[in-house]
């Protein structure tokens, strides 16, 4: 993946920067500021004329490209709207509308002056956090599976965000940083979830997790085949798998930030690396997105290689439930009963909910890191995006500083979350004739039985989970978002203590 190479400068006279393309970003006002006036007088009042007819607005996301000097080639006046009120959310779509605009146009490098906003703007890291973002997001393009032919190459290779005056250029230096190892952690998420099922299989997923451990010193990886999870006793995570000719793999990926001594955060990610409902067979209709059932997996690397990427002063242990679930003469039946690491039996009253059977195995087994804190980050359940649509991620957790951490990080990132119950009254629904507790509720709020199922293979510790169903990945075009990265990486800041 080529990536894009994003730095902080300082720019003094806009006039004067040659580049392919200077973005301006300007407040919704009708006089230009200061430091814009020379490049206005430059490209002989365009600027102005463009404000004062009313084709530029300087509504937040707003735009207007205009031909540029010898200096600059190409000039795109980026509307921030008040940068007196701005938000994650306006900073974010100011990112969006930028990068949308400069990875489509011809030029190789881009200027983005913050400079026309100095008087007034208030969260200038937010703004450099999220151009940064949305830069790296934006530069992304999925050619694994294409031929040349089909690959539309990016022009763009280099962008310079000059702060003018806006923040210090440590702290534009620091949120550059912080937005684009958020966007390549977020890419590499997505080029995961977008592979399809049969290049992305446990195995590749195992192979993919050493990769990663050799790119960053501080990662390392290690991972339990079948016979080892046996061993331990996984025998819920390993029902998924009976009918695939995959194996399944238990990754374990340990970042070391932090003195040995410190007790880690524990990611969690739900594997699936195709997901066709086993026994309980899906239907065909759009069977194909159940590529993207490993997107729990995914933002589990996406965030270490963040992490990495920024030196988070924590120790994190990333752990992938990886299986493929599929029917066969193999395959685990309804009524079948396995008994899980826990020494729970589980009767599987549905083959096609299979998350929290590979994810219950995995809770248990990173008991064994005494953890601060466990995320569970899963596409569990088709009930959330019934409950949330695509917007919001849906949050569980047994402690409320946990979960109130993670809706904070959801909404200071602008990739949000929002909280269901998990209360006693819920777990009723998954009694069972036949074992500790079936694997299915029998009736109403799906996404949160599935919670309540979890939740009981982490009562020793501090936990959450994330049901990520809705916004990991989309239908059209087709394809990963990349959340929640941004999120974990916030909750991973803010316990580090960089914020
Ligand atoms: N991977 C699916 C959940 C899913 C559905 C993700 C649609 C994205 C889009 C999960 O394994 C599943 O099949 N869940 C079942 C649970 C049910 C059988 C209790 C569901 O949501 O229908
Ligand atoms: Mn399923
Ligand atoms: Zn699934």
């Amino acid at each position: 993946m080529a990536s894009l190479s994003i730095t902080a400068k300082t720019v003094s006279a806009l006039e004067q920067t040659k580049t392919q393309a200077l973005v301006i970003l300007l407040p919704q006002r009708k006089t230009l500021h200061q430091d814009a006036k020379a490049l206005d007088v430059q490209l002989g009042g365009t600027i102005s004329r463009s404000i004062k007819l009313g084709d530029f607005s300087g509504k937040a996301g707003s735009q207007l490209w205009l031909p540029g000097s010898n200096n600059a080639q190409r000039v795109l006046l980026m509307g921030c709207g008040d940068p007196s009120a701005m938000t994650a959310s306006s900073a974010k779509k100011i990112g969006e509308a930028a990068a949308k605009a400069l990875v489509s146009c011809p030029a190789a490098d881009a200027v983005i002056a913050l400079h026309a906003l100095a008087a007034k703007l208030t969260a200038a890291d937010t703004l450099i956090e999220q151009l940064s973002l949305q830069l790296t997001l934006a530069h992304y393009q999925y050619s694994h599976t294409l031929n040349q032919r089909k690959k539309p190459a990016r022009a763009l290779k280099r962008v310079t965000l000059a702060a003018g005056g806006t923040c210090s250029l440590a702290k534009a230096r620091a949120a550059v940083q912080v937005g684009a190892a958020t966007g390549q952690g977020a890419n590499l998420t997505r080029e995961l979830v977008n592979l399809p099922g049969n290049i992305c299989t446990p195995k590749y997923l195992a192979s993919e997790a050493r990769r990663l451990a050799r790119t960053h010193k501080s990662l390392s990886t290690s991972v339990l085949d079948e016979r080892k999870m046996a061993e331990l006793g996984m025998h819920s995570l390993l029902s998924v798998g009976n009918g695939s000719e995959q194996p399944s793999q238990l990754i374990v990926m340990k970042y070391r930030g932090a003195a040995a001594s410190n007790r880690p955060y524990c990611l969690v990610g739900k594997g699936i690396t195709f997901d066709t409902g086993g026994i309980s067979l899906k239907p065909g209709a759009k069977m194909d997105e159940m590529k993207f059932d490993m997107g729990g997996a995914g933002s589990v690397f996406g965030a270490l290689h963040a992490a990495a990427l920024m030196a988070l002063p924590i120790n994190i242990v990333g752990v992938i439930a990886a299986a493929e679930n599929m029917p066969s003469g193999r395959a685990t039946k309804p009524g079948d009963v396995f008994t899980s690491m826990s020494g729970k039996t589980i009767e599987i009253l549905n083959t096609d909910a299979e998350g929290r059977l590979v994810l219950c195995d995995a809770l248990t087994y990173v008991e064994r890191f005494s953890p601060v804190e466990v995320v569970d980050i899963a596409t569990l359940t088709g009930a959330i995006i019934v409950a949330l649509g695509q917007e919001a991620t849906g949050i569980f957790s047994n402690d409320d500083r946990l979960a109130d951490s993670l809706l904070a990080a959801g909404e200071r990132s602008h990739d949000r979350g929002w909280r269901f119950p998990i209360w006693e009254e819920y777990h009723k629904q998954l009694d069972s004739q036949f074992a500790d507790l079936a694997n299915i509720g029998t009736g109403g709020a799906g996404s949160i039985t599935a919670a309540c199922f979890l939740s009981q293979f982490a009562e020793s510790y501090k936990w959450a989970h994330l049901d990520i169903a809705g916004t990991a990945f989309r239908g059209a075009p087709k394809g990963g978002t990349g959340r929640p990265v941004p999120l974990l990486v916030q909750y991973l800041r803010e316990r580090a203590g960089v914020l």
